[in-house]
Order: structure tokens, then sequence, then C-alpha cells
């Protein structure tokens, strides 16, 4: 099994990461980020998910609360106030360790070969622990993140979320040579979850699948009421599932850097693709590359087409098998 540690602030799509993490990957530790909601919250929502997982053991390490340079932004129009609001959630048992995420991220790559690092929320913490200790660039296997988008944004018409709360986190991430691997929003708006799925978790009838059920109910009423889509998109499962299965995601090398000043677009994903052939859909972009690459070398893979059914498969599974 792969070696993760899972940076987080959930969000019910980060529980839905968790879930699936936390069945299919060695989860060496998972670390929290204020992004969803405030820093207290989300972890105390993480050992909560474990509570209900019956995972207790896997250890909890809060990170930082805010981005260095700006106010933290948060999402109860998608969350609720607490971060995970509708499910009945156990009061947890188990407690945050009193190392900070950035020290167990840090400690833990420098000690461990081929450990994979996962972020669902903003870049703060990851960005630090460059910050404190560059080598681990090199020394992790990779990352793989949902954030940014190829397309269009979600915050804004150009910014996705998690990089929209703190772009001068992610500027240093994505500069800094580690291997990343982007869910957009582009890709994750193809797992788009509905009525029927939640039927579907109700009938497997685990504690897993009635908490995925309970969550998936709640974030479809607010990602309707606040963003008119149809259906709730578990943007932060698709990074996770792209670890387990790798055949579930197509992608494309392509470099991408951050915006930090535009007017419009602070927070943006620059991606260049322009030895791809085809600009619309993003789709079209699975192709070979046509032509050599004519700007900076690709910095990252960029999650384009995502196997749903596929990915609702390994979902039911893992439901299944917890309890
Ligand atoms: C991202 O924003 C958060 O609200 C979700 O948890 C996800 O990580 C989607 O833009
Ligand atoms: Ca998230």
């Amino acid at each position: 099994m792969k070696k993760v540690i899972l940076d987080c602030d959930p969000g019910h799509d980060d529980a839905f990461a968790m879930m699936l993490a936390v069945q299919n990957l060695d989860v060496l530790g998972i670390t929290t980020i204020g992004g969803n909601c405030t820093l207290e919250n989300v972890t105390k929502n993480a050992l909560k998910v474990l509570e209900v997982l019956g995972r207790t053991d896997i250890p909890v390490f809060a990170g930082h609360s805010c981005p260095t340079t700006v106010p933290l932004v948060t999402a109860p129009q998608f969350h609720g106030e607490t971060g995970l609001d509708g499910p009945v959630l156990p009061e947890p048992t188990a407690k945050a360790q009193d190392q900070h995420a950035v020290d167990f991220i840090v400690e833990t790559v420098m000690n461990t070969d081929d450990v994979t690092l996962i972020a669902t929320g903003p870049l703060t913490n990851i960005a630090a622990a460059i910050n404190r200790e560059p080598k681990i660039v090199e020394r992790v296997k990779e990352l793989s993140i949902m954030g940014g988008s190829v397309t269009y944004g979600n915050w804004t018409p150009a910014a996705e979320f998690n990089i929209y709360v703190d772009p001068e986190a992610a500027y240093r991430v994505f500069n800094s040579g580690m291997h990343i691997k982007m869910s957009g929003i582009n890709l994750t708006r193809q797992c788009c979850l509905t009525a029927e799925h939640v039927a579907k978790f109700r009938e497997i009838g685990t504690k897993a699948a009635h908490f995925a059920a309970d969550l998936t109910e709640f974030f479809i009423d607010t990602t309707i009421k606040s963003a008119s889509l149809s259906g709730a998109n578990m943007h932060d499962a698709c990074a996770v599932a792209w670890l387990i299965d790798p055949s579930l995601i197509k992608a494309a090398d392509m470099h991408i850097d951050i915006e930090l000043k535009g007017e419009l677009t602070r927070g943006m994903t620059v991606c260049d693709y322009r030895h791809l052939r085809g600009v619309e859909p993003a789709v079209d972009l699975c192709r070979e590359p046509q032509m050599d690459f004519r700007g900076e070398a690709p910095n990252a893979e960029a999650a384009l087409e995502l196997d749903f059914p596929g990915f609702m498969d390994l979902l039911y599974k893992t439901l299944k098998n917890y309890n």
C-alpha cells in the first residue's frame, strides 16, 4: 500500500477523501489546515470522521489556522457552520497530537522513503513544510492535490477555492520542483453525486455508507442552493482515487503557475497546454502531445478526464468493506 499523509480541511468531500484513503492506502497521519472552516473545527471534524470509521489509531496533527499573508476565507455556504454539518457525529474519543502538522510532515518525509502527500485544502501547510526543509521536495514521491483548474474557477471566474484561499502558498508549492498531480475542478465537476448515489449508499447499509449518505444529502442541498449545480461534486475524493487506481483518470503533463497579482485572476492556476492540440473542450487535451513544449517544462500532471463509473465502483467497494 502507498504510504501517504493526507492534509485536509474536512469538509464533506474531504471526509470522502478520508474514507477512500484510510481503507485503500497506508495513512501515516492526517494533518489539518484552516480552509472550509476554522482550524479548530476541521481538526475536530477529522477526529470525528476517524471515529465513525473506527480508525482512531490514525494520528491527527493540527496545522496552520490561516494563510501567512492574507486572512482566511471559509466556505460555510457549502459545508455549514461546523464545516461538516448534516450527519449526527459522535464526540471524538481521540485527541489531536501535540506535534504541529508541519513538523510531522517534515519529520515523516525525511525519515520515511516514498511518502506521497495528498492535499485537499489550501496549500499553507505544504508550503510551510517546503520552506522549513526544502529537501522534502526530493524526498516525497509525489503530491496529489485537489485544487486549481485547467479551465474556469469556482470561487471566482478564474480561481478555485483551495488555491484562492492561499495563492502565495500554492505559488511556493508549484514552483518547488515537487512532482504534482493536480485534480482541478475541470476534473472534479465530472464527479457529481445525486440522490441516486445516496440511495445506493443506504442500500450498502454499513455505518460508513450511512455516514456517506448523510454527508452527500447535505452537500447536494448546499451545492444546489449555492452554486446552482445538479448534484454534489466530491472534489477531494478524486485526488485520492487517482493514487489508488491511476487508470481512473486521464491526465496531461503541463506547466502550471499561480497568478498572484491579477485584479480579476488572483489564485488562477495558469496552465500552459500550448503543446497540446485543441483548446476546448478540455478533454481533447488527452491526446498525445503534438509539438515540443513551447514554454517552461511541465511541473505537473493535470487531470482531465474521470472514469466516473469506475470511481463509484471504488467508492461502493470501500464503503462495503468498512465494518
Ligand atoms: C474545494 O473547496 C472546498 O470547499 C472543498 O473541500 C474542496 O477541497 C473545491 O473547490
Ligand atoms: Ca477540501
